[in-house]
């Protein structure tokens, strides 16, 4: 037995050996084989990486599109028309939405408001002003969460009241009217007109009207279409917003030309000299347009009776200066 087990140790000894050295024989291709599988590994990783960078990338990209594995095109970055917005409770503003790039497959936006007490805003990007404040809304590609867009709205306080200092009513650019304040043309303010207009002709002077009380919504279109045409800040040059145009009083008129050089004419230097004898003002004179707000307009009179026209005219100041009022947007 003895013996027997001595052998069955040799022959296991033997086996142990061989397979000792076989393993020491396979030791270096398995190392080598387990740095190539870990670069193997590592490269797809790498890959991975640049692939999520190059992804990364084109989301900020507003020209290339980026095309994963599913071979779509994605929307990569948002662009809006306006990113500020000022509106009055219960009005609404929707600005234009613009998702790059322009094959993106699915341009589908999700809309959020950061204050739904103040601004709401509806799945189509229509924000309405719920109180006076701020807040932020966001527009986000339901395709790339990455990409997204914010407007800051600024819900602004509706004039409930016309506002008169020292017995005037002022329209300007700090003070503005109800939209629904609709007087129509005032009755003295036409009658001062029409004795203006005869007076004048009997020196020989022609002189019309040719825009005299506009209403908040006339207004509204009229200056809609110069902000489409020149843009908001050329348009505030010259054109008053909705609520703020003094046309809006039934206290103004515009005569014979809208054209600068109307102040060169006979007819627009009669209108300067002699306005205020029957109870109208250059209500924006020329080089006071960092004070009223407006460009130069040697056409446009404003009604405030014989007394405090002479008042104004003897002053040579412009209505804002003479009250000591400002005349600027508040956004
Ligand atoms: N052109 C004047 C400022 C207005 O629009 O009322
Ligand atoms: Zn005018």
């Amino acid at each position: 037995m003895k013996r027997s087990v001595r052998i069955l140790f040799v022959i296991t000894a033997m086996l142990l050996a061989l397979a000792s050295c076989a393993k020491q024989s396979m030791l270096s291709p398995d190392d080598t084989f387990d740095k190539e599988t870990e670069e193997e590994q590592k490269s797809p990783e790498a890959d991975t990486t640049e692939a999520d960078e190059t992804l990364k990338d084109t989301t900020n990209d507003d020209t290339t599109a980026a095309v994963p594995d599913d071979g779509k095109v994605h929307v990569g970055s948002i662009t809006l028309d306006k990113y500020e917005i000022s509106i009055k409770v219960g009005e609404s503003d929707m600005p234009w939405v613009t998702m790059l790039p322009e094959e993106a497959a699915d341009k589908s936006e999700i809309w959020k408001s950061s204050d739904e007490s103040v601004a709401v805003v509806n799945h189509y990007g229509k924000i309405t002003g719920v109180k006076v404040g701020e807040c932020v809304v966001t527009v986000t590609s339901a395709d790339n969460p990455d990409a997204e867009a914010q407007v800051k709205v600024k819900v602004i306080k509706v004039s409930e009241e016309p506002t008169y200092i020292n017995g005037i009513l002022i329209a300007n650019k700090s003070y503005s009217l109800p939209s629904t304040y609709n007087p129509g043309i005032d009755p003295s303010a036409k009658a001062a007109l029409d004795e203006m207009i005869s007076a004048a002709a009997k020196d020989g002077i022609t002189l019309y009207m040719i825009s005299g009380f506009r209403s908040y919504s006339t207004q509204q279109t009229l200056y809609n279409n110069y902000v489409a045409r020149d843009g908001q800040a050329a348009a505030d040059r010259y054109s008053a917003r909705p609520g703020h145009s003094e046309h809006q009083t039934g206290l103004a008129f515009d005569l014979n030309s809208l054209e600068q050089s109307f102040g060169e004419t006979k007819e627009g230097k009669w209108l300067k000299d002699n306005c205020w004898k029957y109870g109208f003002i250059i209500r924006y004179p020329k080089n006071k347009e960092n004070i009223t707000g407006y460009m130069y307009e040697p056409w446009h009179v404003r009604y405030l009776g014989k007394d405090v026209a002479k008042s104004i005219y003897d002053s040579g100041l412009c209505l804002e200066e003479y009250l000591e009022i400002t005349s600027v947007y508040a956004n």
